[in-house]
């Protein structure tokens, strides 16, 4: 039986011919991306993973692949042997990687057929990303997919290469398991063998990365799934992938010198990029305070300025009510932006309105001078002092907003956030990073009227806070830390609790009673009492840091089969209704809610 390729063998691809080869025989096998029929002569493009190449058929140097040639449409999938020849004078094509050079073809073999496509696979073409999710087989085929899809390749080879070379044992953990509590709803799934029971999906490997400390593994790391059941967005997934490490018999310096080798090393091997080590650090405290974000990006400065002090006692009711009910006012300097129009102000506005601002009060600096509504509500000394807190200058933008904290600092931040990008500020091609120390242990959560761990339950109290956390929690700092890129959080991890009294105040000030603690982590309990040693460790959010280095702006880009915002995967179309006997083999019973 004469197979479908007779015994042709692919000898390039078709992306990686150059001029050196000009003048030997290839065989390259792909796509036909576009057919030009020149009358006589027929020019494709054919393509692979590694590119395109121009192939031309020529009736004069063989008619039958000609022939062959005329009956080509896009997509169909094509073998071809030809000779590498320079392109004419004035043809070449600067933009392409093969651009110097086109194949004579001599031989051509159509492998298979394709219908015409619900859309064109050209990067310049843009396509509604549902369709693209529906037909992701052919959305993948998109040069910028594939590209983003092989660094990301790259990234997972490094990584496990620098960690092995570190001494990181990969093991893996189980996905069928309990609990791990990360801050979002679990995925569950049902057990036949023990009906009316069920296993969550990991929403992180924690618990059992720390169990392996326990077994004296020692430093452990592991590229690996995680589940999620939290609202979508841009950044995030239901499911996603981390790098996830742990170490023992080490402290945070240890943790962050390893890990910052490793994104070094990403950085340096696959974009070129020379990451300057020791990376910054910054408290908690500092980025709240000058960003009003614990994931401040650093490429632009725009700080939030702290004015309560000056304007407290000022005429303005808006912001003397606001600080003498406890609030706070901060602004931003929009440098340049006196300009804006009403609109584009109105705009700022409502965008601060999304976070929760009341208003956005302005002032622009216009012939030396404050033109703004609440001007005339602030005596000279005061206009001067804020001049002088802002750095404002001719033709600035002053924003100020007055609220609770929360409130000041997530929408100023937000809003710095937005203005850098109208003020094109944030270079995709510019990596700044920034570790996050010293978060604060526990957060009030005031729907659940409890407090909540801010990393996860395992983390550490400082030891100088340890005494506090229960007659002080609010003001206790966590050995807990982040690694921002670009305002982006790409990891994130902490030194853990390694003595079992410490764990179970821990779950005590979380409102989760002993009994329960024991009925959900009672085996970490008891691994804890059986000599336990001081570790920590790490997890990077994979996607996002491929995201960030290929300059997608969505993790959908870097994920081979994505879900949609709403969870769901449009190509496969899961999740999707089971039928009857499958529900019972798992004993349950499906109410929908009208
Ligand atoms: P954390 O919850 O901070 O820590 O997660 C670590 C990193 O994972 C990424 N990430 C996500 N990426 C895409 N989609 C999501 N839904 C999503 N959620 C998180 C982020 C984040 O920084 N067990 C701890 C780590 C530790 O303490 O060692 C943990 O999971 O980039
Ligand atoms: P008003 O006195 O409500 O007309 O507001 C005067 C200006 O102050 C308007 O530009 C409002 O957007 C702004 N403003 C109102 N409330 C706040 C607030 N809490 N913080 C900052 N600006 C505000």
């Amino acid at each position: 039986m004469s197979d479908i390729l007779g015994g042709w063998k692919r000898s390039h691809y078709c992306g990686n011919i150059t001029k050196a080869d000009v003048g030997s025989e290839v065989a390259l096998m792909g796509w036909v991306l576009r057919r030009r029929d020149h009358g006589g002569l027929i020019f494709a493009d054919l393509r692979d993973r590694e590119g395109l190449a121009q192939i031309v058929f020529d009736p004069a140097k063989d008619a039958e692949a000609h022939q062959k040639a005329e009956a080509i449409r896009n997509e169909y999938v094509v073998a071809i042997r030809g000779e590498v020849v320079p392109r004419p004078e004035g043809t070449i094509n600067p933009n392409m990687k093969t651009g110097e050079v086109e194949v004579l073809v001599t031989e051509c073999k159509i492998l298979n057929r394709s219908k015409p496509l619900p859309f064109t696979l050209d990067d310049y073409v843009e396509v509604a990303e549902n369709l693209r999710l529906k037909y992701r087989y052919l959305d993948l085929r998109r040069p910028s997919l594939q590209q983003n899809l092989i660094l990301r390749s790259k990234v997972a080879q490094i990584a496990r290469q620098y960690l092995t070379d570190n001494g990181f044992l990969e093991i893996e953990t189980p996905f069928l398991t309990k609990s791990t509590p990360e801050g979002a709803r679990d995925f569950l799934v049902p057990s036949r063998i023990n009906q009316g029971t069920f296993y969550a999906l990991p929403q992180s490997p924690q618990i059992f990365k720390q169990i392996l400390m326990v077994s004296g593994f020692d430093r452990y790391f592991q590229i690996v799934r995680c589940f999620r059941d939290e609202d979508l967005r841009a950044d995030r997934q239901p499911e996603f992938t981390q790098i996830d490490c742990e170490m023992s018999f080490i402290d945070r310096e240890d943790i962050i010198l390893v890990m910052e080798g490793l994104i070094a090393r990403i950085f340096g091997q696959v974009k070129g990029v020379d990451v300057p080590l020791p990376m910054p650090r910054m408290t908690y405290a500092e980025a709240i305070r000058r960003y009003g974000v614990d994931n401040p990006d650093v490429r632009f400065g725009l700080e939030l300025v702290e004015l309560t002090d000056i304007v407290k006692g000022a005429g303005f009711k808006v912001f003397a009510d606001v600080a003498s009910g406890g609030g706070i006012i901060k602004g931003l300097n929009a440098k340049g932006c006196a300009k804006f129009s009403r609109k584009e102000i109105d705009d700022l506005t409502e965008f601060a309105r999304i976070y929760g601002a009341k208003g956005l009060a302005y002032v622009k600096i216009e012939g030396g001078e404050w033109h703004s509504p609440i001007a005339k509500f602030f005596t000279a000394e005061e206009i001067a002092a804020m001049n002088v807190a802002f750095g404002a200058e001719e033709g600035d933008l002053l924003l100020f907003v007055a609220d609770k904290p929360k409130v000041v600092n997530d929408s100023l931040g937000k809003l710095r956030n937005h203005l850098a990008a109208l003020l094109g500020l944030t270079d995709k091609n510019t990596f700044k990073f920034v570790w996050i120390t010293d978060f604060p242990l526990l957060e009030w959560d005031e729907e659940e009227k409890r407090w909540a761990a801010v990393h996860h339950p395992f983390t550490a109290p400082m030891d100088e806070d340890v005494e506090k956390v229960e007659s002080d929690p609010g003001t206790c700092r966590a050995k807990a830390y982040d690694l921002v890129l670009n305002g982006n959080e790409i990891g994130g991890g902490s030194i853990r609790i390694h003595q079992q009294h410490v764990q179970a105040l821990m779950f005590r000030m979380l409102g989760l009673p002993e009994e329960e603690a024991r009925l959900k982590f009672g085996f970490l309990l008891d691994a804890l009492e059986c000599g336990t040693p001081p570790h920590g460790g790490i997890a990077f959010g994979m996607d996002r840091l491929i995201m960030l280095l290929t300059g997608s702006d969505s993790i959908r880009d870097v994920i081979a089969f994505p879900k949609t915002q709403k969870g769901t995967c449009l190509m496969s179309e899961a999740p999707s209704h089971v039928d009857a006997k499958q529900l019972r083999e798992l004993g349950l019973k499906v109410t929908i809610k009208q």
